[in-house]
């Protein structure tokens, strides 16, 4: 993969990111800075329950990183941050992420989601007008705004039409609209990315990769939804930041470009797979996956998604690099090595949640 692109090999970027003390955010921001240490990175972050500077530990010294704590809603503060920094690059992750969190609180999600990114496209106009050849604002979107395959269905493709079922995937459709209305009424060099689940380090453990990997470690029950036979596509957090770096450097202004991992896998084989692994590498004499525990099914629970990621391939020359249970057990094992970092974002305010959140499904 060329990650340095026509028009802007020979300068210096400066990027802001949005969201960038989140998961992925926070591994995009290593991958670029070590990637491009002569870039400019300004991370901008509101640090709520899933956003921990702690991830950006190894480059907070690096002379061309910036953190700034603040809210993308916030206009003044982001208007003066493109104006002051220069900003050319703007990479958008900031998002309430967690799917159950908009079932039991939407307003956060329609308030960052959408007030959020209607707030920095605005600002962004004011900054750039049209743009010119090097400046690019890649929105970081998800698959979950296509809806819920069947299971013989073909994947996603960039055509396929929007049918968000989810308060979350509905929040993250509007963002992918007004963002498309300010490339065709406004000319701004928007790219949308749509991609299928990440994994992999930093991720907080609300989401059921993490929340597997920490409740079999302490051995408590593992929360199966349903059936435990929705599928999703996963792809490994580094794939997903390669991709970003191509899109951002090579991607055409105007264009969406799906993400996929070509990874599909049930839930329950997931944690199956991660109750083996730990009884080999953290034995405790029984197996974890008597904890498997299935709960009552999410409400309106998509069943499928599958990411058709070949526009990428063939325009940018893309395709994820991870093998899924390669990735799966370097997770595992990052998450062994990591329980100080697992403990500090296990706050009293997330243990909370995991009560409101499972305390009331009872097992099916
Ligand atoms: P995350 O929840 O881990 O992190 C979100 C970050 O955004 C946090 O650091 C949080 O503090 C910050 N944030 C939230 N509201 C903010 C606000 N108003 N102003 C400034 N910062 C704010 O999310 P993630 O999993 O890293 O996802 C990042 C992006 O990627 C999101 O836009 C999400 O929709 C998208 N995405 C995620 C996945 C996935 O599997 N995690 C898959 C596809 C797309
Ligand atoms: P999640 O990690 O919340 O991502 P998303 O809903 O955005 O795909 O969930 C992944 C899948 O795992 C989803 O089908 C819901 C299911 N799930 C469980 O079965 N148990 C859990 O405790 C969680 C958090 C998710």
């Amino acid at each position: 993969m060329s990650a340095v692109g026509p028009g802007s090999a020979d300068r210096r970027r400066r990027l802001l990111v949005t969201g960038g003390a989140g998961f992925i955010g926070s591994n995009f921001i290593l991958h670029w800075l070590a990637r491009h240490p002569a870039d400019r990175v300004v991370n901008l972050d509101a640090l709520t329950y899933a956003g921990n500077p702690e991830n950006l530990a190894a480059v907070e010294q690096h002379p061309g990183y910036r953190f700034v704590h603040g809210d993308i809603c916030d206009n003044a503060l982001v208007r003066a941050l493109l104006r002051d920094e220069q900003i050319d690059h703007l990479v958008h992750f900031a998002a309430e992420s967690h799917v159950d969190r908009s079932i039991s609180g939407p307003a956060a999600f329609v308030n960052t989601n959408v007030h959020g990114t209607f707030s920095l496209l605005e600002a962004t106009r004011d900054a750039w007008g049209r743009g010119d050849a090097g400046q690019r604002f890649v929105h970081v979107s998800t698959d979950e705004v296509y809806g819920s395959l069947e299971p013989d269905e073909p994947a996603f493709t960039e055509l396929s039409r929007y049918q968000p079922n989810s308060p979350y995937s509905a929040s993250k459709a509007a963002s992918d609209h007004l963002v498309r209305a300010w490339f065709h009424t406004f000319g701004l060099p928007v790219i949308t990315t749509n991609c299928s689940n990440n994994y992999g380090p930093y991720q907080f453990p609300e989401k059921l990769i993490p929340l597997t990997i920490l409740n079999a470690l302490r051995g408590d029950p593992l929360p199966v939804y349903g059936d435990g036979m929705n599928v999703r596509d996963w792809l490994y957090v580094g794939d997903h930041c390669a991709a970003l770096e191509c899109v951002l450097t090579r991607g055409v202004p105007g264009e969406t470009y799906n993400i996929g991992g070509g990874n599909q896998w049930p839930n329950l084989h997931i944690v199956q797979r991660i109750c083996d692994r730990l009884d080999e590498v953290a034995p405790t004499g029984t197996s974890r996956r008597d904890l498997i525990r299935f709960v009552t099914d999410r409400p309106g629970h998509d069943r499928r998604y599958a990411m058709d990621g070949s526009k990428l391939a063939r325009e940018l020359g893309w395709t994820p690099s991870h093998e899924f249970v390669a990735g799966l057990d370097a997770t595992i094992d990052w998450y062994l090595a990591h329980r100080a970092w697992c403990e500090r974002v296990q706050t009293g305010a997330y243990r909370d949640y995991l009560r409101a959140q499972y305390g009331e499904r009872v097992p099916g």
